[in-house]
Parts: C-alpha cells; structure tokens; sequence
C-alpha cells in the first residue's frame, strides 16, 4: 500500500466517525434534555416527587406528521420485529410471547412513556431484554454493520409511537 491509500484510508475512517458522532447527538439529546431538566427542578427544591430516573419522554423526536399506518408496518415488519416478542391480537400471523402483547398499550401508558420504553426501555427497566430502538452507543452485541447507528430513525420511532397510541 502506498502513502496515498493510507490517506484515503484515513479520511475514510474520520468520515465515519463523524457521522457516528452525529447521530449519537441526535439520539440522546433528548434524554439529555430530560436529565437535565429534572435536575435543574430538583436544584430548585421545587418539587418533592422523587424522579430516580425519567418515565417519559414527552417531546416528540421530530417535529410535523406522523403516519400510524407506517408505524404499524414497522413494528409487524423486519425494521422493528416487535412481534417476535410482543403479541397482538389482528396480528394474522404467530407472534411472541416473551413480553405484554400490544393490544391496549394506550391505555396502559402515556404517548411520552410508549416513547421512551421504545428509544431506551432500559430507562424503565434496567434489565430489560428489549433492544432500544434509538440509542447508537452502549449496546452490547451489535453487528457490524449496524454499530454506532440507531436500529430506527426518529420519524420511524414517532410513527410508532402514533400507531402504539391507537391500541386502546
Ligand atoms: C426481544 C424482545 C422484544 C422486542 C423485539 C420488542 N420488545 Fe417491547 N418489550 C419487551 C419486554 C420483555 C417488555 C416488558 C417490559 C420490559 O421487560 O422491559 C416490553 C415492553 C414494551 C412496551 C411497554 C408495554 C407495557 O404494556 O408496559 C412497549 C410500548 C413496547 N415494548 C414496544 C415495543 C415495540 C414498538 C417494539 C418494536 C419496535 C418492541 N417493543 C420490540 C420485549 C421486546
């Protein structure tokens, strides 16, 4: 190899790099955002409510339209396989049964605590063997071409959150 291939190498590399950082950014600013606004609630002395850790994340990750129709195509399909876990009832097909079925989700949780079980279930449940859907870093047992990238993007995560929002 010679000094060029090396450069272009390293360039490569660096590019890489870059947008792995981007999206880390983008994938935890939210949570960021919520830390940090219970901790500036808890400097204040305001409110007496012991918050361990956040149970919602209220603010949508994108602004605009959300489609529940694409939601529920992304959760029976191969870019969120939450049937291989989770039933549901108008599924038509076999689902799984290692975790609460789907039906009725909305009345069991608000759209902010759907939201964050589906970024970063460990947030709820630190134990949890659920993968987080919107998290690029910490994840154990990702496969390489997948490291340092959310298994969704943040529309796909909020047409989720409007699909799970309509199984009352
Ligand atoms: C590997 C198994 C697995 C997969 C795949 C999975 N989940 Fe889960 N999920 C769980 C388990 C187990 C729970 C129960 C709470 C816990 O243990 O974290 C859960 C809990 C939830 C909850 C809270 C349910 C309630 O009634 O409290 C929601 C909402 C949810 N999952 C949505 C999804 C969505 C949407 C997908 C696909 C994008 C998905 N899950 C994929 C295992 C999974």
């Amino acid at each position: 190899m010679d000094a060029g291939d090396t450069r272009i190498g390293r360039v490569a590399g660096v590019c890489r790099g870059t947008v792995a950082a981007t999206v880390t950014a983008t994938a935890i600013a939210p949570l960021l955002a919520i830390v940090l606004a219970v901790a500036g609630a808890s400097a204040a002395g305001a409110p007496t409510v012991a918050t361990a850790a956040p149970d919602a994340i209220e603010r949508p990750l994108v602004e605009g339209a959300t489609d529940p129709l694409r939601g529920r195509a992304i959760a029976l399909g191969r870019d969120g396989n939450c049937l291989l876990c989770h039933g549901l009832a108008d599924a038509g097909r076999p689902t799984g049964n290692l975790a609460p079925p789907l039906d009725g989700v909305a009345g069991r949780l608000s759209a902010g605590q759907i939201r964050l079980r589906v970024v970063n279930p460990a947030l709820a449940n630190p134990h949890t063997i659920m993968p987080a859907y919107f998290v690029a870093d910490g994840l154990r047992q990702v496969a390489a071409p997948w490291r340092g990238k959310p298994i969704l993007d943040a529309q796909q995560i909020e047409d989720l959150v409007a699909w799970l929002q309509t199984l009352r």
